[in-house]
């Protein structure tokens, strides 16, 4: 099972002052030597986080499975095909929204993801549809030619007690409906340090996909190194100060 690493909050921490750092090209590499297997960034209408500068640093030099998530609009799909990402994972996009809401409706949107999943595989691009575990949409994404699909595990992580086994059975059952029907089948949106072990036992899911809590813990486990390299400066000044 691979893991893809999305860092679009590296860059959110960047927007915060609108300047330079943290540079998610640095990120993506430190990911990389800790043994990332992909990295995912989702290019935002907006460009809330991740921007186009970032995305054609990364392309040029990513050596891992680069995933573009994106919408189905007309601007993104020429990004997509110019960049050439390893994967596109085509997600609904609401521009009030703080992350992707929910899973794409497959079935009503048929006409429109096909005619982008027939761009996207023009110019030789594997493509994954973001969706929630439901059969219907399963089974339409296979009907229009995804290669992949991307189970939403956003409903699972954020439910409890019985209703968390329900939904985690809904995964379950969706990535077997989706191998059956001869799709790839990853898994992401909300999967945590205390709840991934869940989704990691479903051997047949191909990769997972995650970036909050993984960004959000790098932060927490590199602040004590971070706070002692700023005591170093300061006492290697000051110590340079009083000779
Ligand atoms: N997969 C998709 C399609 C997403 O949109 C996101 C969020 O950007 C993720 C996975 C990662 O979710 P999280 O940040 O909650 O781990």
């Amino acid at each position: 099972m691979i893991l893809g690493v999305n860092i679009d909050h590296v860059a959110t921490l960047r927007q915060a002052r609108l300047g330079i750092e943290p540079e998610p090209a640095m990120a993506a590499t430190l990911a990389i030597l800790g043994g990332a297997d992909g990295i995912t960034v989702h290019l935002r209408e907006d460009r809330r986080h991740i921007n186009d500068r970032d995305l054609n640093l990364l392309r040029e030099w990513v050596p891992v499975e680069l995933n573009l998530e994106m919408a189905a609009t007309r601007e993104m799909i020429g990004i997509a095909v110019k960049k050439l990402p390893d994967l596109v994972t085509i997600v609904p996009e609401k521009r009030a929204e703080l992350t992707t809401e929910g899973g794409l409706a497959v079935q009503r949107n048929r006409r429109q993801l096909k005619d982008a999943l027939n761009r996207l595989k023009g110019a030789g691009l594997p493509v994954s549809l973001f969706i929630n575990p439901d059969a219907g949409d399963i089974a339409a994404s296979a009907e229009i030619g995804a290669d992949m699909v991307e189970i939403h595990t956003g409903y699972f992580a954020n439910s409890r007690g019985d209703r968390r086994e329900k939904e985690l059975a809904r995964v379950i059952r969706a990535v077997q409906q989706a191998t059956d029907a001869g799709l790839k089948a990853n898994a992401g949106h909300g999967l945590t340090y205390v709840n991934v072990s869940m989704i990691a036992e479903i051997r047949e899911i191909r990769g997972l996909y995650i970036g909050h809590s993984i960004v959000s813990r790098a932060v927490l486990v590199g602040m004590e190194r971070a706070v002692r390299e700023m005591k170093d400066l300061l006492s290697q000044a000051g110590g340079a100060k009083e000779s």
